[in-house]
């Protein structure tokens, strides 16, 4: 089982940094870095690499050894070199990205998956098709074997979804009522939540309610058909009650574009939390994104945080990938405290499900080859 305490103690650590050095699993040298090469007290500045030394565990108070040559002291291959540690340093939570037994079953895929990564996101498989396709049978077989592969290799899950419009059963479309609905929405959501209980980081409890129309209005669905906006918190008290530990998300797509979708999208969370404090705990933007797109996010992250939650880019992939947007991508998250993880969707442009772009859409390309756009997301960090 992951420890989130200790996570949750080296984020403090990392957050509280003072003035007298660097809190241990933060940066302390590398070239272009400008900060503090001293270590707190009880870590030693070890080098990673020229772009990158960090404060680890260890007798110290040392500086930071010169930009190239050897290690003062080897770190394990996993600490320090790779995407996600690298991103923790800054005092995130984890790097992940959305895998399915499919494609963890690539071997080229998994060794990256393992050597690069801090947490998954189910493509599909806790999807309510994938779970309920028929009411009250649940299947989690397939979600299973993803928890399983995280739980063994120490990383996050972040739940995805309860509630969608898509990949929703026709059982449901078709409901005419809303005490139904209710209970099946009741019945779903505490069944999927508490069938992984102890084992997800965070729940997308709710996907893509909004139009992207010029006044970001309620998309129609079921769900909104039958019972207004109220399926959100219907849906949200379902997910508390079954495990209260997951921090629950609202979840959508071109936050970053449209300010009108991105309002109703706040709006809606303000008035939920009105009535019933901290129901809602973070807002997962998709960050889908175009080309050139990643100059969008930090304002759309900046504006998600004041609602008073997390915020956390949940199904990253940029069209033509560009190593300027991916990097800008990155800084936007590092820049703002509250948000706390970053997710591609997918790893490779091979299995990404957005194929016949130019340049792909990932950090490795269809050979499981690091893109330039990788390497420049790793010097950033
Ligand atoms: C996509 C999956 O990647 C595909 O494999 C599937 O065919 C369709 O769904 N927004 C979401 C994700 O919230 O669940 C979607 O995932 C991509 C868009």
């Amino acid at each position: 089982m992951f420890n989130f305490n200790l996570l949750a103690a080296v984020t403090v650590a990392v957050a509280v940094q003072g003035t007298l050095g660097v809190a241990v699993y933060g940066q302390c040298g590398g070239k272009g870095y400008t900060g503090s090469t001293v270590c707190d007290s009880g870590s030693v500045c070890t080098f990673s690499n020229d772009y990158y030394s960090q404060c680890l565990p260890g007798s110290g108070g040392t500086t930071a050894p010169a930009t190239t040559g050897s290690p003062t002291t080897t770190a394990s291959p996993s600490t320090g070199t790779s995407l996600n540690s690298k991103f923790q340093s800054h005092g995130k939570k984890f790097w992940g990205a959305a895998m399915d037994p499919g494609t963890l079953s690539i071997a080229a895929s998994t060794t990256i998956l393992k050597r690069e990564f801090g947490g998954v996101s189910p493509e599909n498989s806790m999807k309510w098709d994938a779970t309920e396709s028929t009411r009250g049978k649940f299947t989690f077989s397939t979600a299973d074997q993803l928890v399983s592969f995280a739980q063994q290799n120490n990383m996050f899950v972040r739940g995805h979804t309860l509630l969608w419009h898509n990949q929703l059963p026709n059982w449901v479309s078709s409901i005419g009522d809303r005490t139904t609905l209710t209970s099946v929405i009741q019945t779903h959501a505490s069944t999927v939540a508490g069938h992984f209980k102890g084992k997800i980081y965070a729940w997308d409890v709710v996907n893509e309610m909004f139009n992207d129309d010029s006044t970001g209005s309620v998309r129609t669905s079921v769900f909104s058909k039958l019972m207004g906006t109220d399926f959100v918190a219907v849906a949200f008290q379902a997910a508390k009650s079954a495990d209260p530990a997951a921090i629950r998300y609202i979840n959508d797509y071109n936050l970053e574009y449209s300010a009108a979708k991105r309002n109703s999208l706040i709006a809606l969370v303000n008035k939920v939390n009105a009535a019933n404090p901290g129901l809602i705990q973070g807002i997962g933007t998709q960050s889908h994104l175009s080309a050139g797109g990643g100059s969008s996010v930090k304002a759309a992250l900046t504006a998600m945080a004041a609602a008073g939650v997390d915020v956390a880019i949940t199904e990253l992939d940029i069209r033509g990938a560009s190593s300027n947007d991916y990097v800008t991508v990155v800084k936007a998250c590092l820049s703002e405290p509250k948000c706390v993880s970053i997710t591609t969707w997918g790893l490779s442009d091979k299995n990404s499900w957005i194929q016949g772009v130019s340049g792909g859409v990932l950090l490795w390309d269809d050979q499981y080859k690091p893109k330039a756009a990788y390497s420049a997301v790793m010097a950033a960090l």
